[in-house]
C-alpha cells in the first residue's frame, strides 16, 4: 500500500514492520535497528546478501554517539557541515548495534537524511532506522514511490510517499582509515565539496573499468536492458543500429540528429545540461527506458567533474554484470 500518512508509517515501524521511506537521495527500505526480525526482513525482501551492511538513519548529528564510538573530530566537523544531507560516514560501531546491520563488521554506516517527511517520521520514533535502497538487490534504485511499488510491490507492506527524490542518486560514503578520510562510494555530494573541509581524500571506490562489448549482453541486472556508455552518441548509435532495432538514448543537453535512425527513443535528463537535474532524473530515465522492452540503451557519458563523476559511476554500474 502507498500512503502519505506519516503516523501510520510510524505505527508499522514500531510494530516491527518494514516500510519504504523517502529520502533526498533515493527511497530506503526501513526497519527498527533494534528489531532483528525487521532487519532480517529487509534482507529477505531485497534478496540482499547478509554480508552487505545497512546504513543507519538518525534524526540529527547529536544522536550519532549512541550508534558509533571513537568518532574522529573530522567526522563531527563533516556532520556539522553536511547533515542533514547525502553524506554517509562509516565509523566504529557501539557494541549494542546488531551484527545484522553491520553484517558482522566492527563498523557502522550512519547518516542524517534531509527529507521533511522522513525527518518527521524519525522524530516520532524512539529508534533509528536501518535502510538500504528500496530496490531488489542489483536492480535500479528507486526515486519515486511508484518505482518501489513496481519493483517490490506486495513484498513491502507500506510505502510512505514523499514525492520524487530531490537529489536522485545515493549518498557519498566516507570512512576513516588510520585517521584519514577515505571515499568508499561516490554519490550525491561531490568529493570535491567534502575535500574543501578535509583536504585531499583517498578514493577507494569499487567500480571496475572493463568496458562492455556487444558479446557480453547475456546477463544483466541494472537495468535488464543492455546498457552502453559513450562519449559520441552518433558514432555509437550508428554502429549498434545495424544489430539492434529498438534503441533508447539517455542524453543531456542538445538533441542528437537522428535522421538515419528513426526508432531511437530519447530520454532527456537535462535540456540545459545541469548535472543536478540529470542526477534527479537519472534513475527515472533508467526505469522508464527499461520498461520499454528496448534492445539497447545508449547513455551519454557526463563531464568528469564533481557530480559528473558520481553520475558516470552510476552509468558504469548500470552497464556491468553484477549481483
Ligand atoms: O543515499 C543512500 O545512501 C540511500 C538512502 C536510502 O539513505 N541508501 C543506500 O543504501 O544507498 P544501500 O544499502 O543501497 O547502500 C549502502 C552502502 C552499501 O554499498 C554498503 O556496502 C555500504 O553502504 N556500507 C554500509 N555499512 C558499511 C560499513 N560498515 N562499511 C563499509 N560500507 C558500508
Ligand atoms: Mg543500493
Amino acid at each position: 500500500m502507498i500512503t502519505t500518512d506519516i503516523k501510520l508509517a510510524a505505527s508499522f515501524l514500531t510494530a516491527g514492520e518494514v516500510v519504504a521511506i523517502p529520502t533526498e537521495t533515493v527511497y530506503g527500505l526501513a526497519g527498527n535497528i533494534y528489531n532483528d526480525a525487521a532487519l532480517e526482513r529487509i534482507f529477505r525482501i531485497k534478496k540482499r546478501p547478509m554480508t552487505n551492511p545497512l546504513i543507519v538513519h538518525i534524526p540529527k548529528l547529536e544522536a550519532i554517539d549512541r550508534i558509533a564510538k571513537d568518532i574522529p573530530e573530522m567526522a563531527w566537523k563533516l556532520g556539522r557541515q553536511f547533515w542533514p544531507g547525502a553524506l554517509t560516514m562509516v565509523l566504529p560501531k557501539q557494541s549494542h548495534i546488531s551484527g545484522i546491520v553491520s553484517a558482522g563488521k566492527s563498523t557502522v554506516a550512519v547518516r542524517v537524511p534531509d527529507h521533511p517527511v522522513t525527518q518527521e517520521l524519525l522524530g516520532m520514533l524512539n529508534f533509528p532506522l536501518a535502510a538500504p535502497s528500496a530496490n531488489s538487490s542489483g536492480y535500479i534504485s528507486p526515486t519515486t514511490a511508484l518505482h518501489v511499488y513496481n519493483d517490490l510491490n506486495e513484498k513491502v507492506p507500506l510505502i510512505l510517499d514523499g514525492g520524487p527524490c530531490n537529489k536522485g542518486i545515493e549518498s557519498t560514503i566516507l570512512g576513516f582509515e588510520d585517521g584519514e578520510p577515505v571515499v568508499y562510494r561516490m554519490g550525491s555530494i561531490p568529493v570535491e565539496a567534502i575535500e574543501k573541509v578535509t583536504g585531499k581524500i583517498r578514493r577507494k571506490v569499487s567500480t571496475s573499468n572493463v568496458p562492455i562489448a556487444p558479446g557480453m549482453f547475456d546477463k544483466h541486472y541494472a537495468p535488464h536492458t543492455p546498457f552502453v556508455i559513450t562519449d559520441d552518441i552518433h558514432k555509437t548509435l550508428f554502429s549498434f543500429a545495424v544489430k539492434f532495432e529498438h534503441i533508447g538514448l539517455m542524453i543531456y543537453g542538445e538533441l542528437p540528429e537522428l535522421t538515419d535512425h528513426k526508432t531511437a527513443i530519447i530520454f532527456q535528463l537535462s535540456l540545459t545540461g545541469s548535472m543536478e537535474e540529470a542526477a534527479q532524473r537519472l534513475y527515472d530515465g533508467m526505469h522508464q527506458l527499461d520498461a520499454m522492452e528496448l534492445d539497447l540503451i545508449i547513455a551519454l557519458r557526463f563531464p568528469e567533474t564533481a557530480l559528473g563523476n558520481s553520475l558516470n559511476d552510476r552509468l558504469q554500474r548500470a552497464s556491468f554484470q553484477h549481483g
